[in-house]
Parts: C-alpha cells; structure tokens; sequence
C-alpha cells in the first residue's frame, strides 16, 4: 500500500491538522464563539486576499462568488468585457449570458496570456464598459495573466470601470495586492491553495465596488453580498455557514501565519521552477511559457497516447492523481496542481513514478533525469 497523492489543482489535500480542527465539534453560527472565530479570520483572510477591506465569506463553492461579483456589480442593460482564455473564462461568459447584460468577449488562445496592449486596443473599441472580468489564474491551461497590467489598462480606458478578478486557483499560492493592481474585486474559493475542503467562496471589494454593490437594483437574494458585509459588521454570516470549514480556515490561517506568507509563495514558485525544469528534461513540452506560467498549476504537452499512459499508469501503478485538459485541450494536455499542502518532495515523487512510466513506455532509460533537473532547480537556488 502506497500512500496516495492528490495532485489536481482542486480539490487539494488537507492538512491533518486542519482536519482535526474541523472534527473538534459544532458551533452555534449565533453564538459568542462563532463571532470571535469570525473577527479572528479576517485579519488572515485580508492578507491573503491583499486587500484593507473586509472579506464577505459565503458557502458555496467558487462559482458563487463569480457570480455574486456579477450581479452586484453589473446593472441591468450595462457592457462588460469578459477575457476568456479557457474553461473558466467560459464560466464567466456563461454566467453572464444569464442576465440581461451586454456582453463583450475578449478572445484569447488557449495557452496565452492577455496581451495588455491589444486589449486595451479592444476595450477602446467598446463604448461605455462598466466592468472587465478576468480569471487570475486560467486553471484549464495553467496561465497567469498579468494582473497589473491588465489593471492599468482597463483604468486608463476609463477610471471607473471596474476590474474583477477570478482568483479562486491562485489565491493563497501567490501575492495579491488589489490596491497596486487595480483589482475592485477579487473572489475565491476553499478548495484549492487554501487547503479546505470545497464549500467557501470568499469575495473582496473595494468601497467603489461596495458601493456600487449597494446601489445595484438587479434582484438577486441569497447572493446579495450587501447581506454579508452587513452581516460582517457583527462578525456574523447572514445565513446558517459551512461553520466547519470556518473552523478549519482559522487552522490554515494560523498555518501561513507560522510558516510566513512569502515563504508559502516561494514554496510554490519552487514547485512549478521544479515540475517544469523535470518535465522538459523528459522531453515533455510545457503548453505555457515561463513568463506565464502559474506557481499553483502545470500543463504540459505530448502525444494523446502517451499522455494517456501516463495519468493512468500514475494512478494505478503510484498512487498519484493529476488531472487532464478540459474541453479544446482535452487529450492534448496533462495538468499537475502544486498548491496548497504540497510541497518539493512530491514534486519529486512525480516525477520519479513519470520517469519509471516513461522508461518503460518509450522504451529508453530515463531514471534520475528528470529527478536531477528537479533538485538542480530546487536546491541551486537555496
Ligand atoms: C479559476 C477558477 N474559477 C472558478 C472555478 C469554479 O469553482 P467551483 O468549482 O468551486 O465552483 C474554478 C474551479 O476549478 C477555477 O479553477
């Protein structure tokens, strides 16, 4: 029996010790405790968030909260642009074509990042934009768009258009800060670099945003994020919350607190330097390029046979689950999660079972190659 290893970005492992404060037993969401346990996650949650403002917690998973930034931030008949590069810029899309708004898209290929420049040529194209939707992190290809600049754009189209962002596969594995970039608001949820379990979505905006959250007439009840910020006011939730995973946020909370928030982030650039340094010593090809590569997420390339071979072989012979592509990238891409509760190690442990798949597949020695890159990225650095 091997021990298994849950290597996809989301849902992520948990650690013991996280588990073990969710099972310490219920609370009552109207209680003294449930309130202290409130006021005592915000300081952590804003500074994972990067933000000064209070962070609304729902439960429910991620798409929630993109679509709770959508109705309260979006009026009846206003233009917004949405960047899709992938299947969760497509979940953007399709969540907007659900309302009565007018919907720009702002295509780009899958495995690309924005290009700020064309898309403040685009954004100029379109009159009247009230807000700009992008993910952070496109989980499907694993690119990060380049926030601050992407930022700067949509504000000098116009100061008070708004910028959203999708942060959920990305947020806790790297530095945010809304304020420098522009963001207005930024949503995420449990299931990926915050080490929970699904069933919170977190949701952070600035007083432009809050306000004009209020102002909203669009009707919308349980997503109404007026009620939460209200709510958070009496370090409460408007409605019954997953008390349980409030519970274990606060243990994930005291985690980045003791291993230090930047040492979390370096933690995940040196897991992606080391899966993309041990992959293309393995002659895989990574579907992004290194300016764009995310720390939370790798996607690599091969023929569909051979990537077929290795995620099966993974889970059978290793005990390893990745995940594969989604929609156009199906069959064409693999995809390994590095957040959260993962470390260099297992970085190095799957590599080590790609090399004996490898080997055995293309019938070549590749032992200790990709394992070599790995360390000479890793421990080259320390
Ligand atoms: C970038 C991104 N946005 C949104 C979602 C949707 O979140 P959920 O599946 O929790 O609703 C995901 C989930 O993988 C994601 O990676």
């Amino acid at each position: 029996m091997e021990q298994k290893l849950l290597l996809t970005p989301g849902p992520t492992p948990i650690p013991p010790e996280v588990s073990s404060r969710m099972a310490e037993g219920m609370i009552g969401h109207r209680s003294n405790d449930f309130n202290k346990l409130m006021e005592s996650i915000q300081p952590g949650l804003k500074t994972i968030l990067g933000t000064k403002n209070p962070v609304a917690i729902l439960s429910s998973s991620g798409t929630s909260a993109l679509e709770a930034a959508m109705v309260n931030l979006v009026r009846p008949d206003e233009s917004i642009v949405i960047i899709v590069s992938g299947s969760f810029g497509d979940r953007f899309r399709n969540i907007a074509k659900t309302y009565p708004f007018d919907v720009h898209v702002y295509d780009v290929e899958w495995g690309q990042a924005a290009d700020p420049e064309k898309f403040e040529e685009f954004l100029n194209t379109k009159e009247n934009v009230k807000a700009v939707f992008s993910q952070s992190c496109e989980t499907s290809t694993a690119v990060i768009h380049p926030l601050n600049a992407l930022g700067e754009a949509v504000k000098s189209y116009n100061s008070e258009t708004l910028f959203v962002v999708d942060g959920v596969s990305i947020v806790g594995g790297m530095k945010f800060d809304m304020e420098q970039d522009n963001i207005d608001c930024l949503v995420t949820g449990s299931q990926k670099a915050l080490m929970l379990p699904p069933g919170l979505a977190f949701v952070a905006m600035n007083d432009t945003a809050r306000q004009k959250a209020a102002d909203n007439e669009l009707p919308r009840f349980y997503l109404d994020i007026n009620r939460y910020f209200k709510a958070l006011e009496d370090h409460s939730t408007p409605f019954t919350p997953a008390v349980s995973l409030i519970q274990g946020l606060e243990r994930v909370l005291e985690i980045y607190h003791e291993e230090g928030v930047e040492n979390v982030f370096e933690r995940h650039r040196n897991m992606q330097d080391m899966l993309r340094a041990g992959l293309r010593a393995l002659g895989l090809t990574m579907l992004v390029a290194d300016e764009y590569a995310s720390p939370t997420v790798t996607a690599f390339q091969s023929g569909e046979d051979e990537l077929k071979v290795i995620k099966d072989q993974l889970k059978s012979e290793h005990q390893i689950t990745i995940a594969g592509g989604q929609k156009e990238l199906k069959g064409k891409i693999l995809r390994i999660g590095h957040m959260g509760y993962m470390f260099p190690h297992d970085m190095i442990r799957v590599l080590a079972a790609i090399e004996a798949i490898l080997s055995d597949y293309r019938n070549e020695n590749y032992y200790g190659r990709a394992v070599a890159a790995a360390q000479e990225a890793y421990y080259g650095k320390l």
